[in-house]
């Protein structure tokens, strides 16, 4: 059975463009729940073990700096088939394959700078989720 959370950051380059408050408010239309939110900033230790999974990939020296290079807002929604459903909502991740209505093809700038991370499954949407909130940040 589909879990019924994920986890999102609102990634610098949106954040810096003041784009925060339309992708949230688009989320939320789409029937997601806030579950937790938080603006902060990783450091360039703490991106480098959130995107652990990416560490042989050519560019995940860019991926660290680029997501510690200034503040994001992360969050833990609810909905039905949360992933998926974000996934959808979210786009593909390089905007220029993203279809028309969706998050990165409204506001990413490019495959690395790409407005928002969703998480890519029940397991890890649970592991990104702790890795931000502790269980007295989530309601
Ligand atoms: P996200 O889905 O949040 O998690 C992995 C990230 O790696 C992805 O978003 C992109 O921001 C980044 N990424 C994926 N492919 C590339 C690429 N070819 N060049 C730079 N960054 C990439």
């Amino acid at each position: 059975m589909a879990s019924n959370k994920t986890f999102t950051m609102i990634k610098p380059e949106a954040m810096a463009a003041g784009h925060a408050g339309k992708i949230l408010d688009l989320i939320l239309s789409k029937g997601f729940r806030v579950v937790a939110l938080k603006y902060t900033r990783l450091s360039e230790q703490e991106a480098g073990k959130f995107y652990e999974v990416h560490k042989e990939r050519p560019f995940y020296g860019e991926l660290v700096g680029y997501m510690a290079s200034g503040p994001v807002l992360a969050a833990i929604l609810e909905k039905d088939n949360a992933v998926q459903d974000f996934r959808a909502l979210i786009g593909a991740t390089d905007p220029a394959e993203a279809a028309e209505g969706t998050i990165r093809k409204r506001f990413a700038e490019s495959k690395a700078k790409n407005a928002v991370h969703g998480s890519d499954s029940d397991e890890n949407a649970a592991i990104e989720g702790a890795f931000f909130f502790s269980g007295r940040e989530q309601y």
